[in-house]
Formats: C-alpha cells, structure tokens, sequence
C-alpha cells in the first residue's frame, strides 16, 4: 500500500527573516509516517519545518511553504492509495514578499495576506474513488459540527479530530486524544495515549482491518 502523508507546519515568508507560521511539532505525522512502514507500506512523507530526524524507510521531500507543500502532493497524488493530510498548513500569506530583509519601521504596520491553497481540498478533487482520504482538524470548539463539514467541504472519506481546547493535547504534545469520523458521522474515539500507538490505531480503523 501506498501513502502519502504531510507533516509539520508550513512558512509563509515575509521577507527571508520573517514568517507566518502555526504552532506544529509534525510528531503526529511523522508516527503516521512510521506506523505506515512498519505496515509494509511505501511512504512519500512531505514534511514542512521540523526537529524531527526521518523515520527509517520513508521517502521525505523537505518543503517550506504551502504552496510547496501543494505542489509536491499533487506530483506525488496519482501515486498513492492513501492520502494523509496531517499539516498545520498556514491559512494565509503575506501578498508581497520582500527579497530583502526589511527594517523595523516605527510604529504599527498592517501586513496584507492572500489565502494560501487548500492542500487536502485539491487532493479531494484530484482523487479517485479507490484512493482514501484521511484529513485532521483540532477545533476549539463545536467538534460534532465542525468535523464533519470538514469532511464534506474537502472530499475526505475520514476526519480525524482532537477538541484541544478541553484535553490540552495535540499541537506539540507527545499524547493525543481523537475521535474519528467517517461520512456515516463520528465512528471512534482514541486515547489519551501516545501518539506512536495513535498512530497504529488510526491506520487499523482507516483501513478497515486490526493491524498488520
Ligand atoms: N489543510 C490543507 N491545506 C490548507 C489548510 C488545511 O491541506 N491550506 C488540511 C490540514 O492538513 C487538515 C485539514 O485540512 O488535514 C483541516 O485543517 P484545518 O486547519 O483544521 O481546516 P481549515 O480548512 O484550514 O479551516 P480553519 O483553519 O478555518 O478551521
Ligand atoms: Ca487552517
């Protein structure tokens, strides 16, 4: 089986200093990454900035911003029987992007974004209907209703979802805490527990079997 998995966040530079960015350890994706290995899968991990070392056996392309990050997916789509978005993808980008590292200027300063490209969105109207399509979305509030237009809006045959507000998990933490829904609605709830065996229990319940 063949995946293709994005982690990590994505930089939307403002000048070659300066970025706009999201709070993202990429250890979600890159366990996904590795439980998918040690599966038998093949897999393509496109990873945004991140500490993490690449997880033995995995196909990483490095990228900075969502538009990179865009691109090697959709370069990778066709290739794929799974598609896991994990990223925490930069909403916006700055309009303008300056060559030059500009000076501080005194006072308040208004920075005009744009939209960046919806990754999992694409990936859902590129994709067949043999391919699977597993998104992430961590709410801070109205999980029951959010996750599911998530799941319509971009495509997904799943949504995996974590309210951080009420576990304090997620984002930089080595635990998580989910609950999994499918176009039926909300099929599962997992954890609090390690993001490496969330991992493994994710994979199990997307592709329909109890491991191995
Ligand atoms: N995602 C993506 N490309 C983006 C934004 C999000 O691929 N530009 C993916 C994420 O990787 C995740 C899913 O979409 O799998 C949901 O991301 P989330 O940020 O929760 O959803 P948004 O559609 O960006 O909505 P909002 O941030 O307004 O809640
Ligand atoms: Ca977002």
């Amino acid at each position: 089986m063949r995946f293709l998995i994005t982690a990590g966040p994505t930089r939307e530079h403002i000048d070659p200093v300066r970025y706009l960015s999201n709070g993202s350890s990429g250890k979600m994706g890159y366990a996904l990454a590795a439980a998918a290995v040690a599966r038998g899968g093949s897999v393509e991990l496109v990873s945004g900035p991140v500490a993490l070392p690449p997880p033995p056996g995995v196909n990483v392309t490095r990228v900075i911003s969502a538009a990179e990050m865009h691109a090697a997916c959709a370069a990778r789509m066709t290739a794929c029987d799974v598609f896991i978005a994990v990223a925490a993808v930069a909403d916006y980008r700055p309009k303008h992007r300056s060559t030059d590292k500009a000076a501080k200027l005194p006072g308040d300063v208004t920075l005009e974004l744009e939209p960046t490209v919806d990754i999992l969105k694409a990936m859902g109207r590129l994709r067949t209907a043999d391919q699977v399509l597993v998104g992430f979305a961590a709410e801070t509030s109205d999980l029951e209703v959010k996750a599911p237009a998530k799941l319509a809006a971009k495509g997904c045959d799943w949504i995996v979802a974590n309210d951080v507000s009420a576990t304090g998990l997620g984002m930089e933490s080595d635990d998580n805490a989910v609950s999994i829904w499918n176009t039926t609605g909300r099929v599962g709830m997992l954890g609090p527990a390690p993001k490496t065996r969330l991992a493994e229990q994710i994979l199990a319940l997307v592709l329909g079997d109890g491991g191995g």
